[in-house]
């Protein structure tokens, strides 16, 4: 046996295994409807008691393929101006980056959690799935003018199944993965739902004569994803390294640098630095900023500067259309010409 081959192999099944906590991501790829208990166990990307979830609860599989979905749109728009554009979700052979512990993947695991339990709440309310209903009707009375009405997003429902169908890779007995990162992840979602938790608004809709909205029905009903993706990005943003290492009586997380103070339940927490994603290297899991377009005029993280890390940068030209000549006419509309203008872009060098 060569000794090189072995560990070569070794080495791609922990890869493989620890890979596991987001690879119901892959159900975004599923075109198919499920609609039938034996395609359960040939969908990508579940481990075993996901399965089991799936062939008892048939009817969520197409909720959730519908939230890996949303999860790898919103991720790649919220870091559409960052080095690091959530690439690895598209290509499945990056996912060994976000087994990493890294920031970035201390987000995806974030909004994961967040979005399958979000979509499952929101499914509840539009009747998509029959197992649950609408939320609650709040106990207190609301303000005069106002009534509770509606139907509020179920978000009780959408934690409990939510956690129970993201949290299963990181809750079996199985030895596959760190612990530390198994709790790394798990911390993660939970930091996800909690933003998810305070997403749930008052929501109103007016009523009386004319719209003179003398009369609001009120329910409570969720935030859109992205909205909740932004806050998770801030907590990115400022996420805190963290060690694993004794304290008590068992091996918890702790901060690396203050280790005074426990984690805190609101921050996202990492083990391992990101690379800076300038230069293309795949076993990082960075594809490079190389003609990524950047922003001439802006400050932020998707200046040319920043983005193209001080290598400079190329011009291109681009033909918009926009409208223009808009005229209003008596009444009510309005028409408008198409124009052509010719703006000039940047991609790095
Ligand atoms: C399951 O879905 C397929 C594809 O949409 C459809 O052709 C089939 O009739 C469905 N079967 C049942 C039992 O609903
Ligand atoms: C992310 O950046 C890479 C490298 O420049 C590019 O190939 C890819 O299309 C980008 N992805 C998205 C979703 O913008
Ligand atoms: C570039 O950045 C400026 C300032 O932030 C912004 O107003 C402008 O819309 C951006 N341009 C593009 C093409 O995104």
């Amino acid at each position: 046996m060569f000794p090189s081959l072995s560990l070569c192999v070794l080495a791609l099944l922990l890869v493989s295994q620890q890979g596991s906590g987001i690879r119901w991501l892959a159900l975004s790829t599923s075109n198919q409807h499920i609609n039938k208990t034996q395609q359960c166990k040939m969908l990508p990307g579940l481990v075993s008691s996901q399965a089991q979830l799936c062939r008892t609860n048939l009817e969520l599989m197409q909720t959730i393929v519908q939230a890996a979905r949303e999860v790898k749109k919103t991720c790649q728009k919220t870091f559409a101006d960052m080095r690091w554009n959530c690439s690895s979700i598209e290509a499945p052979k990056y996912l060994p980056d976000l087994e990493r512990g890294t920031r970035e993947s201390a987000f995806v695991y974030a909004l994961s959690a967040a979005a399958i339990s979000h979509t499952i709440a929101r499914a509840c309310t539009t009747g998509d799935l029959k197992l649950c209903t609408c939320g609650p009707i709040p106990g207190d009375t609301p303000e005069p003018g106002y009534r509770w009405g509606g139907c509020a997003d179920n978000l009780h429902y959408g934690l409990l199944v939510g956690s129970k169908f993201s949290d299963a890779p990181m809750k079996m007995k199985k030895k596959s993965g760190s612990h530390a990162n198994k709790l790394m992840h798990l911390h993660n979602s939970e930091v996800g739902r909690q933003v998810l938790k305070d997403a749930l608004v008052m929501k109103c809709k007016c009523h009386g004569v004319s719209g003179s909205c003398s009369i609001r029905t009120c329910w409570r009903g969720l935030q859109d994803l992205k909205e909740i993706a932004m806050d998770l990005k801030a907590k990115y943003l400022s996420a805190t390294k963290v060690v694993h290492r004794p304290m008590g009586t068992r091996k918890q997380l702790v901060p690396k640098d203050i280790d005074i103070r426990p984690v805190r339940e609101n921050e996202l927490v990492y083990l391992q630095s990101s690379p800076d994603f300038c230069t293309r290297n795949e076993k990082l899991g960075s594809v490079g900023t190389q003609e990524r377009q950047c922003n001439k005029t802006s400050s932020g993280s998707d200046s040319c500067d920043l983005m193209c890390c001080g290598r400079g940068y190329n011009p291109y030209t681009e033909k918009v259309v926009e409208r223009c000549h808009c005229k209003y006419h008596w009444c009510c509309y309005v028409t408008c010409k198409k124009c052509e203008r010719t703006v000039e872009r940047y991609v790095c060098k």
